[in-house]
């Protein structure tokens, strides 16, 4: 039983992104984060504001990582996001500037 829950917990600290995308809209996540997301960052960071994903010291490091700062950005601006939604905005920054495997 041990064993069983050390691989378990072995498995799911490595999930993928493709596992943990696998319910994203990349399409809606694109069109909810140029609606939600860009201004802010753009007025920080210039341009379209995605400088602010391909910067050299980037916070986030894993697929995991970016959801849970795609939820606190969220939190933040109060947009009361569901977690699918959270998802497809993550897949949809991962498939274009992260791209993370893990
Ligand atoms: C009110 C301004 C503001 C809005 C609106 C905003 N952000 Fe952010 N965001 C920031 C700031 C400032 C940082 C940098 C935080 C830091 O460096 O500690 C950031 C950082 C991030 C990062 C991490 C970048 C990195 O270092 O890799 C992600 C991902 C992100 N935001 C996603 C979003 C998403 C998704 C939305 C739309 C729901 C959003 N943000 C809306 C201000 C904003």
């Amino acid at each position: 039983m041990k064993i069983l829950f050390t691989v378990f917990c072995l498995l799911s600290l490595n999930a993928s992104a493709n596992e943990l995308f696998a319910k994203a809209d990349i399409a809606a996540g694109k069109a909810l984060h140029e609606k939600n997301c860009i201004s802010c960052h753009a007025s920080s960071f210039g341009g379209d504001g995605s400088g602010i994903y391909t910067r050299e010291y980037a916070k986030v490091k894993t697929s995991k990582g970016l959801i849970a700062q795609v939820r606190a950005c969220n939190t933040n601006i109060g947009l009361k996001w569901f977690e699918d939604e959270e998802i497809s905005v993550a897949a949809y920054l991962n498939q274009t500037y992260y791209k993370f495997e893990q």
